[in-house]
Formats: structure tokens, sequence, C-alpha cells
């Protein structure tokens, strides 16, 4: 084994599909939850897909003393930081639990950290921090606009805080990974997104119409200046998404330098909402019951990623494509 890693929200959407590219490259993932989103069956099928059991410390990151007790005689090489909420709209009804939760256990964790001596950082970001750019594709040099939700400025103000860190010369290393659009499940199909009640993100919504959960789907607007009127994002499936983590903290462990960096991960191209319902239609034989409505406040029109600067700096990219996510998100949504 190549050392502990801690994986804060390590049971979430994100976190257990790199606990489990972490196995796959000989670290020992090491997780803390509090499953206030998540459930205590993805540890076993971490479990199942690797044949590893990770150890996990239930309970809240945003409790340093818990933190400190817990961490201190782990001996852990780095930290991988996802445990947040995340749901835009509940962000702005309930603006406080999201400044609670996402910027106490950003700045407990910096801090238990620096106290155990483990500089190795990678910070869950998002592409929201560029709200609608001016400029496409999106690079890291683009312009950071004011937040459209206290979820998105609870992002913005964790990489300020991190680079404060960092600009203190206290030796932090760590990477702010900027995500464009996570979606699809572990090809195993034992791990996958679990979305509390309805989903607001597009392909969970497809997933859930297709199998009989939701009676229709709504494509948020067709009045968009894009080719066929309907918004554009840069899906990412979400098992390349784990391996550029991994790549990114091996990176931070092996290097001697102090750096803060953020990085944008997502394919390079877009795609339009009709695009993936028919992409999703073809891949999986299935039709899907849907219809054009109004446009979604908020939404903006187009976006992705140059993602040239994590190929130079974590010599990442994408191997899967729309359809695989497509396809792995569909047989993940059957076994639930
Ligand atoms: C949202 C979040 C972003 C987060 C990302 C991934 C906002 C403003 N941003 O991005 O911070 O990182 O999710 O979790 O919420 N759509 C429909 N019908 C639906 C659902 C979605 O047409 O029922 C369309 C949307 O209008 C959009 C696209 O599908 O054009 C993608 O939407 P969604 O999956 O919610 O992601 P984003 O809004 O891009």
């Amino acid at each position: 084994m190549k050392g502990k890693v801690l994986v804060t929200g390590g049971a979430g959407y994100i976190g257990s599909h790199t606990c489990v590219e972490l196995i796959n490259e000989g670290y020992e993932p090491v997780i803390v939850d509090n499953f206030s989103n998540s459930e205590r069956f993805v540890i076993d099928r971490i479990r199942e897909i690797t044949g590893v059991k990770c150890s996990l410390i239930e309970g809240d990151c945003t409790n340093q003393n818990f933190l400190e007790s817990n961490l201190k005689s782990l001996d852990l090489v780095g930290c991988i930081h996802f445990a947040a909420s995340k749901a835009v709209g509940e962000s702005s009804k309930l603006p406080l639990k999201y400044y609670h939760n996402n910027i106490a256990s950003t700045v407990a964790i910096l801090a238990v950290l620096e106290k155990i001596n483990c500089p190795n950082f990678v910070f869950s970001s998002s592409c929201t921090v560029y709200g609608q750019p001016d400029i496409l594709p999106v690079t890291e040099n683009s312009s950071i606009k004011p937040a459209e939700s206290p979820y998105g400025r609870t992002k913005q103000m964790c990489e300020d805080i991190i680079r404060d860190c960092y600009n203190a010369g206290q030796g932090i290393k760590a990477f702010a990974l900027r995500y464009f659009n996570p979606i699809g499940a572990h090809p195993s199909a034992l791990i996958g997104e679990l979305p509390l009640g309805t989903p607001n993100n597009l392909v969970p919504f497809i997933t859930q119409t297709a199998i009989g959960k939701r009676a229709e789907l709504t494509v948020f607007g067709n009045d968009y200046n894009t080719p066929d009127g309907t918004c554009i994002r840069d899906y990412i499936h979400v098992v390349d998404l784990a391996k550029a983590h991994v790549k990114a903290i091996k990176k931070l462990i092996v290097s001697n330098e102090s750096v803060f960096d953020v990085i944008n991960l997502g394919t390079g191209h877009g795609n339009s909402v009709l695009e993936v319902i028919e992409s999703f239609e073809k891949v999986n034989g299935i039709r899907l019951n849907y219809k054009i409505g109004p446009r979604r406040n908020g939404d903006v029109e187009k976006v992705y990623a140059d993602c040239s600067y994590a190929k130079d700096t974590l010599n990442w990219k994408t191997e899967l494509s729309l359809e695989e996510a497509l396809k792995d998100a569909w047989n993940w949504e059957k076994t639930l």
C-alpha cells in the first residue's frame, strides 16, 4: 500500500468512485462520512468492487476536535475533501446550512491537516464558479463571476481559503478541481448517484423517468442561442473524474514544493440537453417521455471546459464517452 488517504464524504457519489480508484492505484482510503446524504451500503459495495474494506470514521467534518482525535494517529499521506452540501436550490433557502457545512468543514480539515503535518489536499470545486462564461471553452484563467447561489459562493470561498493558506507560506500543497457535469455510475452498477427526493440534475431525472418513477422529463427551454435551442454542458463520466482525483493527490504526494492550483475537469466538448436525451434513447434502446418546457431560472446557456491544463498538469484526460456514461447510469438505475 502506498499510504492512507483521507476521503471526506467518501460514501457519496464522487467520493465512493474515488475510493475505488484509490484502491486500484494501491492507496488505502480512510472514509469520514456522517451519512447525511449517502448510504452505509456504499462501503460494502466498494469492498465488493475492489476486494478491500475501507476504514470508516463516522462523524461530522465541521467538528475539529472529532477530526483531530481520529486522524492524529493515522499517518495520512493526503486528503481529498468532498464532504459538503450540494443542492443549488436548497442553498438559496437554507444559506446558513451551506455556509456551515461547506465552509466550517473546510476550515476544520485544513486546521487539522496542518497540525498533523499532512500538507497534501485536493478540494472538490465546481465550474459553477465561472457563471456564464464570456469565452468558450472555459480555461482556468476565465473570470470568476459573482456566484448565482450560496452553494456556488461556498465553492468560491473555499478556494479563497485554501489560496490564503498557501499564501501564508505554511507549506500546503493543494489542488482545487473544478468539475463540469459529473454523470454516470460505476460499470459494475454497484455504486452510483443516489439523489434525495426529486432529482434536480438532468441524468438522474432521465433515468428515473425511463424507469417510471417520474411521469415525464421537462426540457428547460429550447429557445437558447444553441444549434438545437437547448442548453449545452460538458458531461463527464464519474469514473474519469475519480481517476483525476487519484492523479491529483499522487502528484501532490510526490512533489516537494508548496503549491495551490485550480484545474478544470471536463471532456472538452459540450452536448445539448436534446443530444443527451437522444443518446440515452439510442444506447439503451428506450423511448423517453419528455416535453419542452420553459427555461429554468439561473441556467447558463452553454458551458464546456478547456481541459488542456489537466492534461499538462496531471497527465489526465477523459477516456469514457457520453454513451458509456448514459449506459452505466441506466444500469445503475435498474438496480435501485
Ligand atoms: C448543476 C449545478 C452545478 C453542479 C452541477 C452538477 C446549477 C445552476 N448548477 O449544473 O453547480 O456542479 O449541477 O451537479 O444548478 N435540465 C432539463 N431538465 C431537467 C434537469 C435539467 O432540461 O429536469 C437541463 C438544465 O436546464 C441544464 C442541463 O439539463 O441545461 C443540465 O442541468 P443539471 O444536470 O441540473 O446541471 P447544471 O445546471 O449544469
